[in-house]
C-alpha cells in the first residue's frame, strides 16, 4: 500500500473513533494514537524514506494536511467535551437559592456572666485591675487572714466544705484580698469575681455554689469618703443616674468599720412597692474599711495602709436587676430561659 493510502486509511479511522470519545482520558489516548511520537502518523511517515525524491515532497505535503486536520479536529473535540463536562457539574451541583435556609442557633453570655461583666467593667473603669484566684482555698486566706478566729461559726462544718486535705472550697471572694496582699505591696485597686461554696441545701434563695464580686483598694489615706464615692458611682452606672445609695452599720470580721449599703429601689424609684417591701431600699452589698488585723496578717506595716473593701453577690444583682424570684433559675440552664437575655 501506498503511503498516500496508509494517510487516507489513517485519516479513516480517525474520523470514526473521534466521535466516540466520551471524556478528556479517552480522547488523550487517542491523541497518542494518532499524532504522538510514536503514534500512527510517524508510523505511516517511517516509509517516507522508501520514497522518491518527486514524491517525498507531495508526500510532505499531504502529510501536514493530515496532521493539521487531526489537530484541528482534536481541538474541537476537546472544546465539545469541556463544554459537555462543565454543564454536566453545573447540572449536578444546582442548588435552589430558593429553599429556606438552616437556621444556626447563636449560642449568648449567660445572665449571670452578663451581670458580672457589667460589674467588673463599671470598676475598671474607676481604676480597678481584674484578678482571679483558686477556688480551693487554704483555711488562712479563706478565714484566719479575713480576722475569722477559730471558733467563728461561719467555719462550721455546716456551712464550709472542706477537703480531705484540710483545705475548703471558698466561701467568699475576699479569700482573694488576700492572696493579692500577700503577692504585691500597695497602692492596690483590684476587682474579684468568681463562684464561692457553701454547705447549702438548694431552694429558691440559697444554692451550694454561687458568685460573688470582690473590690479591694489599699493605700496611704484611704478614706470612707472615697468608699462613698466609688459605691455611689456603681450604683449610678449599675442601676441608672437617678439611684442613691444609704449606708447602715453592720459588722464583719475583716472590716472596721463595716457597713451594708441598700440602693434606692430600681424598681420604683424609692416610693416603696413589692420588690422594696414598701421601703423604698434594696440591700446590694457589704463593704468597710479594711481592719488593720488584716494588714497584719498580710505583713503590712501597721499604721501605714489605710484601704476599703466590697463585696456583692452577682446573682441577687441579676435577679434584681430582672425581676427573677428563684435562683436556680440559673443553674438549670433551660433555653426558653437563657433566650430571653440574648
Ligand atoms: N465576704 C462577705 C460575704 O461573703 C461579703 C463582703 C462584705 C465582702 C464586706 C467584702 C466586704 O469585701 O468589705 O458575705
Amino acid at each position: 500500500m501506498s503511503i498516500q493510502d496508509k494517510l487516507e486509511q489513517l485519516k479513516k479511522s480517525f474520523e470514526e473513533g473521534l466521535p466516540k470519545l466520551a471524556n478528556m482520558d479517552e480522547l488523550l489516548q487517542f491523541k497518542a494514537k494518532f499524532v504522538g511520537k510514536s503514534g500512527g502518523l510517524s508510523e505511516v511517515l517511517k516509509g517516507l524514506k522508501d520514497a522518491t525524491p518527486e514524491e517525498r515532497p507531495k508526500i510532505g505535503a499531504l502529510a501536514n494536511q493530515v496532521r493539521d486536520f487531526f489537530e484541528q479536529a482534536l481541538s474541537e473535540r476537546v472544546r465539545a467535551i469541556e463544554e459537555k463536562e462543565i454543564s454536566k457539574k453545573l447540572q449536578s451541583e444546582k442548588i435552589d437559592v430558593t429553599l429556606p435556609g438552616r437556621r444556626k442557633h447563636m449560642g449568648a453570655v449567660h445572665p449571670l456572666v452578663q451581670t458580672q461583666d457589667r460589674i467588673i467593667d463599671i470598676f475598671t473603669r474607676l481604676g480597678f485591675a481584674l484578678i482571679t484566684g483558686p477556688e480551693v482555698e487554704t483555711d488562712f486566706c479563706n478565714f484566719e487572714a479575713l480576722n475569722v478566729p477559730a471558733d467563728h461559726p461561719a467555719r462550721d462544718m455546716q456551712d464550709t466544705l472542706y477537703l480531705k486535705n484540710g483545705s475548703l472550697l471558698r466561701t467568699q471572694t475576699s479569700a482573694m484580698q488576700i492572696r493579692a496582699m500577700l503577692e504585691r505591696k500597695p497602692p492596690l485597686r483590684l476587682v474579684m469575681a468568681g463562684a464561692v461554696y457553701r454547705s447549702e441545701s438548694v431552694d429558691a434563695t440559697h444554692s451550694a455554689m454561687f458568685h460573688q464580686l470582690e473590690c479591694l483598694c489599699v493605700d496611704k489615706n484611704v478614706t470612707m469618703e472615697q468608699l462613698k464615692g466609688t459605691l455611689e458611682f456603681f450604683a449610678r452606672e449599675m442601676f441608672g443616674a437617678k439611684t442613691k445609695i444609704r449606708l447602715r452599720g453592720s459588722y464583719f470580721p475583716f472590716t472596721e468599720p463595716s457597713v451594708e449599703v441598700d440602693c434606692s429601689c430600681v424598681f420604683c424609684g424609692g416610693k416603696g412597692c413589692k420588690v422594696c417591701k414598701q421601703t423604698g431600699w434594696i440591700e446590694i452589698l457589704g463593704a468597710g474599711m479594711v481592719n488593720p488585723a488584716v494588714f497584719e496578717k498580710v505583713g503590712y506595716a501597721p499604721g501605714e495602709y489605710t484601704g476599703f473593701a466590697l463585696g456583692m453577690g452577682i446573682e441577687r444583682v441579676a435577679m434584681l436587676m430582672h425581676d427573677i424570684h428563684d435562683l436556680r433559675l440559673f443553674y438549670e440552664n433551660d433555653v426558653r430561659f437563657l433566650d430571653q437575655f440574648l
